[in-house]
Parts: structure tokens; C-alpha cells; sequence
């Protein structure tokens, strides 16, 4: 028998609501055939699927990073503006794929405003730099009367895109990286480029470079020279991670979320570290702009691919298993809400995305969509830290002894609920949970299956769902519930 303990009184942190954010790549069929597919029978008058959109909608996403992503470090914003007949065919050189920039910077904002997302953006700091950021900066966020800002309104957008938050580059730390640079010439390249950028606008949230991963050799060394040189000048460093079982090792990949936990802290260490040598009062924020399972070790690598047009490109199909490690992820997140306050489930459709579609037909949800979808509704402003006593640990290979039970909560104090998020990572043991609540249980909704290995497909798109567990019940002032192995749950409680 486990007890979780949670109390409005242990505060974690306020919930940034842009934890919840996607991201939006130039890559495979994200943009193409994804979000935007013009003749498609759900599309609108600017090609854009509702079925997608409504898909994002119902998935709660906040926030959307674009256009990259390894794309951005070779691409010409000026290229997708404009007449979409005299814009050019152009061979990206991440994925060596030919971009027909029929999507590009006034359809990706009216997108935005559409599925109700705050656009996040990516400068190209790989083979361009200061001028560019600056005049897409121009372009985007001034009024009329310069001649950027008059380029906007001529290309059909009177008013300002007010893109508020912008990435300075993508993981330029990275030898795959199309400019890919040291740690020092990218630290100068960024503050130079944030300095130019806030002379446009000094109330921008500009994200500083991170790590790619927490493997990189340069790791720590990387967030270390950045942000000595731009420490005061940006808001947010980023972190990307993606997670997949290594070696057939399901233990330790269903306890990815230590991994994810061991990079923020070393990140927050690294952040707090500068900041005592710059005796700075500022708290340096992260962005985790890029996040999820990706299973990388079936991807051939960007120079196995032949040049070629725009098409399908890492579409993962994702298990129960993956789902519950996606929960697992979420919850690392929300357990350092008072640090990390941007987060971006990479991608959002087709290229490793919790939505997938057919050309032409239909969308579904993948099941990792569901842990995502139900964290972003049911999660509160109040972010709670728990204390769970009395459980069972595992033993795994990668993170040695770990406790079964990983948890988070939030609580809304307007409503008086709280809303416990917990995963049961044993993948043998079902665990019987006691809660000390004053309340009862207004839902519990749960992702598991007998088969951790289904999925939803186009032929089956509903196989994998959330169940409601009625059994779930408050008696003598104490919640008890059954989590079975390998499991996700979302535990209501109302006062
Ligand atoms: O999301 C896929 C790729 O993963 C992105 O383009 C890149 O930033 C990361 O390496």
C-alpha cells in the first residue's frame, strides 16, 4: 500500500499555461498534408484542415514553436511570403526535402490565431544571423511605415503578427546542425542578436540555445559560455530531449521522466551558477521547447534520404507503453513549474505528433495525445509538490533505484479542486494508492491496457482511449485507488 500526501500548503510554483505548448517543423508531413492541405474536404479558404484543427483544439495546446526545428538553420523567411505562385521551389538542407514555401510566416500566424495557440518563433542563427532576425522581427511585430512593416500589410496582414517570444536559433550545438557552431561563437551570435533585437523591441522573451541533449559532449560546458554571455540580455534556456527504449530495456524507458528530471536540475544548476557569478537578482526561466518519445534508431539519419519532395518523415506510431511514459514526461514538467515555463511537445501532427492523418482522409489521435490532452484540461493554476510514502521501488538499469509511483498535483484554489497526476511505472505490479482528502473524487481517468504495445491506427483510431475508473472512491476521509502496471492516472478531487 502507497499514500501520496498533497496539500494546498506545499507550493511547487504557478502554472505556466505555455507548458502546453507543440511545435510546428518544415519537416515530413507536418506542414504539408498536416495542418494545411488546401483541396483537402475539411479545408478552409486558406487550405488550413479543421479537422486538425479541431484535433488541436480538443488536445489543449497553448503554444506553437516554428518553423524549426533543424529546418530554420537553412531557411529563407522571405521565401514564404508573398504571391504563393512567385514563391520558390528550395532544397532544405535539413532534410533534404524541396520546400515549396506555399506555408511560410502570415499563413503560420493566421493558423495560429485560428487554433487559438500563442506563436513561438525560431530565428535562423545556422546560415544567416543579426540582419535576419531583425528584419523578420520587423516584418512580424512593427506597423506600418517601415518598409517591412509595409511588406506585411501589402502581403494581406494589416495589422502586427505580435510574435512576443523568439527562439535564437535551434540546437547550434548540434555537429548536425547546418551552421552548427562552438559554444562561444554562438554565445556571441546570440547576444549580439538579442541586443539588435530588443533595440526593435525590449519587451521581447527571447530563448537562448541549450543543449541538444543531455548526452552532447559540450553539455553543462554549452549553457555555461551562453549564458555567461547572455545571461541578462535573454529570458529562457532551452532544453530538447527526446526518449525511446535502448536495448529493448522497457524498464528504464518507462522511467524516462528521472532522465528528463536529472537534466532540468543539472540546467537549473548550471542557470543558478551564472547567476551567482554575475551576482545577478534575475532567475533565469527554461524552455523545454522540445520534448517526446521519438523512436530515433529507426530513423536512417538525414543523409540516408534522397532528395526528394516533401513526404512522410518519422511517423511514429505510438504504444500504450509511450503514452504512459508522455504522462510521465508531463508530470517531470509540471514538478518544476516554478522553472520551466515554456514546453513543447515536438512535433504536434504526422513527425512524431500525438494527431496523425491521411492525405486527403482522416485525423486521429495517437494515444500519447490522451495524457497530453487531459494534464492541459484538468491541470490547475497552483502547482503542488507530493510526498508518497510506503510504495514499491524498481530496480533499472539506467537511474539504479528508483520509487514506482511518480506524481504531481495542482490545486485551484477558485474551485477548491485538486488534481493528482501519477504514474505507476512497474511494468508487473499493480499498486494500491491512499489519498487523505477532505473532499471526494470528482473523476478518475486512466490510459493502460493488457496489451502495452497497442495502438491507434487509421483503420482502428480509437483502440487506444482513456477509461473511467468508477472503483475510485473516498471513504473515512481517504481516497483509494488501484493503479495497474504501467499505468497513467488522472485523479479529480473536489472539496
Ligand atoms: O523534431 C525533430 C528534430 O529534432 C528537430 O528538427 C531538431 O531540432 C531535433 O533534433
Amino acid at each position: 500500500m502507497a499514500r501520496l500526501v498533497v496539500d494546498p500548503a506545499f507550493v511547487v510554483g504557478g502554472l505556466d499555461r505555455r507548458l502546453f505548448g507543440s511545435f510546428v517543423e518544415h519537416m515530413g508531413r507536418c506542414v504539408y498534408t498536416g495542418i494545411y492541405e488546401p483541396g483537402h474536404p475539411t479545408a478552409d479558404a486558406d487550405g488550413f484542415r479543421q479537422d486538425v484543427l479541431a484535433l488541436v483544439r480538443e488536445l489543449g495546446v497553448t503554444a506553437i514553436r516554428y518553423p524549426g526545428g533543424n529546418f530554420v538553420s537553412n531557411y529563407d523567411w522571405e521565401d514564404g511570403v508573398g504571391p504563393k505562385d512567385e514563391r520558390p521551389r528550395r532544397l532544405d538542407l535539413a532534410w533534404r526535402a524541396i520546400e515549396p514555401n506555399q506555408f511560410g510566416t502570415d499563413e503560420f500566424v493566421a493558423w495560429s490565431r485560428k487554433a487559438g495557440v500563442q506563436p513561438i518563433w525560431a530565428v535562423n542563427l545556422g546560415t544567416r544571423g543579426i540582419r535576419e532576425a531583425v528584419d523578420l522581427l520587423e516584418y512580424c511585430n512593427l506597423p506600418a511605415g517601415t518598409s517591412l512593416g509595409d511588406r506585411r500589410v501589402a502581403n494581406g496582414s494589416p495589422e502586427p503578427h505580435d510574435i512576443r517570444i523568439w527562439c535564437l536559433g535551434n540546437e547550434m550545438d548540434g555537429p548536425w546542425q547546418i551552421g552548427h557552431k562552438t559554444a562561444e561563437e554562438y554565445a556571441r551570435l546570440a547576444e549580439e542578436t538579442a541586443n539588435a533585437m530588443r533595440r526593435v523591441d525590449p519587451g521581447l522573451e527571447l530563448v537562448a540555445c541549450g543543449s541538444s541533449n543531455a548526452g552532447m559532449p559540450t553539455f553543462g560546458d554549452w549553457e555555461r559560455t551562453v549564458l555567461e554571455r547572455t545571461y541578462d540580455l535573454v529570458d529562457h534556456i532551452s532544453l530538447h530531449a527526446y526518449y525511446e527504449p535502448r536495448d529493448g530495456d522497457q524498464a528504464s524507458f518507462l522511467a524516462a521522466a528521472e532522465e528528463m528530471d536529472r537534466m532540468i536540475s543539472a540546467v537549473i544548476a548550471t542557470a543558478d551558477h551564472v547567476k551567482a557569478l554575475k551576482r545577478s537578482d534575475k532567475e533565469l526561466t527554461l524552455s523545454f521547447d522540445e520534448w517526446n518519445v521519438w523512436y530515433q534508431q529507426n530513423f536512417p539519419g538525414e543523409l540516408g534520404l534522397p532528395i526528394r519532395e516533401v513526404g512522410p518523415l518519422i511517423e511514429d506510431t505510438y504504444t500504450v507503453d509511450d503514452a504512459v511514459v508522455v504522462g510521465s514526461l508531463l508530470i517531470t514538467l509540471l514538478r518544476h513549474a516554478d522553472r520551466v515555463k515554456i514546453a513543447c511537445l515536438a512535433q504536434l501532427v504526422n513527425v512524431i505528433g500525438p494527431i496523425r492523418t491521411e492525405p486527403g482522409g482522416h485525423a486521429w489521435r495517437q494515444t500519447i495525445f490522451y495524457p497530453f490532452a487531459l494534464t492541459a484540461r484538468y491541470a490547475g493554476p497552483t502547482v503542488l509538490r507530493t510526498a508518497i510514502t510506503g510504495g514499491p521501488e524498481l530496480d533499472t538499469a539506467a537511474f539504479g533505484r528508483i520509487p514506482a509511483l511518480w506524481s504531481t498535483a495542482t490545486y485551484d484554489e477558485n474551485t477548491g479542486e485538486t488534481a493528482i497526476f501519477v504514474v505507476n511505472r512497474s511494468e508487473t505490479d499493480k499498486i494500491d494508492l491512499e489519498i487523505p482528502v477532505t473532499g471526494h473524487v470528482a473523476r478518475h481517468l486512466a490510459l493502460y491496457d493488457e496489451d502495452r504495445s497497442a495502438v491507434n491506427t487509421a483503420d482502428d483510431p480509437d483502440r487506444v482511449q482513456p477509461r473511467t475508473v468508477d472503483a475510485t472512491e473516498v471513504v473515512d476521509g481517504v481516497c483509494r485507488a488501484t493503479l495497474p502496471p504501467a499505468s497513467w492516472h488522472l485523479i479529480q478531487l473536489s472539496s
